[in-house]
């Protein structure tokens, strides 16, 4: 065979691999919505709200003066980065699993002494690798090794660097509130697993705090949150020949105390027929599909979770308002 050819041939299958990805990815999304909105409680998963509108769509809302989570946390970070990067010590492998554009930790690994390495781990390829030119600029000496993959299937861990560096995984933004407390600790099991003795977790989450608050910063005055939650209907209608009527549904948040966690819904705001990839669904005037949960936590709380999944907890700070945690713990 010839140059030219072989090219061809590798290109070809290079196509039909990332093809046939694709329509794996987009059954499987039929799959899970199917079976979503069949439930009794209609409900859709939440990792669906992140396709590249819905990215954009979440960085709007943590720019919103009602979403204080994303301000707070930077706020802390910003007054105790030296504290956080003492006690993560030095000469350390950094692994974010979720890492997104990889924003929070540049200025960490510039305050931490001789990190050795960082590998963010993320489904979204492009953002990924604009972080690592990013990153790669500013620290020369690091190797950077962004990894594509969901960080809740444990096989994407397996395509991660080795290294017989200590180990410190890196989860900000409250990201451990979006698993309900049984998943939770399945994945911070999942995290420990990973780690050997000695290795860190550094973990920010949100705190149980007055319902005002909470339910503003999930239903913003910009209908920011809206947008987002809305844009699961239209991923549906574009991908999954749906014909949702995105108006005939309304965003509802707000604060479940006994739960501890804010929900987030899409009200039918009518009785209504939707079609779905084939398939039809009935909703009566008032029904709801339930989108996302943000679970809050306690100190203690927070601190019991970690010592159940294999972490002791080191070290812990605050704002002023305790609106907002940031843990850092060890396998021990
Ligand atoms: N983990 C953050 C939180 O719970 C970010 C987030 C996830 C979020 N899903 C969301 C924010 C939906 C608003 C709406 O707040």
């Amino acid at each position: 065979m010839n140059l030219a050819a072989t090219v061809a041939d590798k290109a070809g299958k290079a196509w039909h691999q990332a093809s046939t990805q694709l329509d794996q990815q987009r059954q499987q999304f039929a799959q899970d919505v199917v079976a979503g909105l069949s439930a009794r409680q209609k409900t859709l998963p939440c990792k669906y709200l992140y396709d590249e509108a819905g990215s954009k769509l979440f960085e709007a809302i943590c720019e919103l003066d009602d979403y204080y989570l994303t301000r707070t946390e930077g706020q802390i970070f910003e007054y105790r980065l030296p504290e956080i990067a003492q006690a993560l010590g030095p000469e350390v492998v950094l692994l974010e699993p979720g890492a997104g554009n990889c924003e929070k930790a540049e200025p960490l690994l510039a305050a931490m002494s001789e990190p050795v390495a960082y590998y963010p781990l993320d489904i979204s390829p492009e953002i990924l690798l604009a972080a690592q030119r990013r990153i790669q600029g500013q620290l020369p000496q690091l190797e950077v090794v962004p990894v594509i993959g969901d960080f809740t299937d444990p096989a994407a861990w397996d395509s991660l660097p080795k290294s017989h560096y200590r180990k410190v995984l890196f989860f900000p933004g409250s990201t451990i509130g979006n698993f309900t407390p049984e998943k939770a600790r399945e994945l911070l099991c999942q995290f420990s697993a990973q780690l050997s003795s000695g290795d860190g977790l550094l973990i920010g989450a949100d705190l149980v705090k007055d319902s005002v608050v909470l339910e503003r910063a999930y239903h913003d005055s910009n209908h920011v949150t809206e947008a987002f939650n809305k844009n699961l209907l239209h991923r549906i209608n574009s991908e999954l020949q749906g014909n949702f009527d995105i108006d005939a549904f309304a965003h509802r948040a707000f604060y479940h105390s006994l739960r501890q966690r804010v929900e987030m819904h899409l009200v039918s705001l009518a009785a209504q027929s939707v079609e779905v990839a084939g398939t039809q669904f009935h909703f009566t005037e008032g029904e709801t599909i339930h989108t996302e949960n943000s679970h809050k936590y306690t100190l203690p709380g927070l601190q019991a979770l970690l010592q159940e999944t294999g972490f002791n907890t080191k070290q812990y700070w605050t704002d002023n308002n305790h609106h907002y945690a940031i843990f850092y713990a060890e396998v021990p």
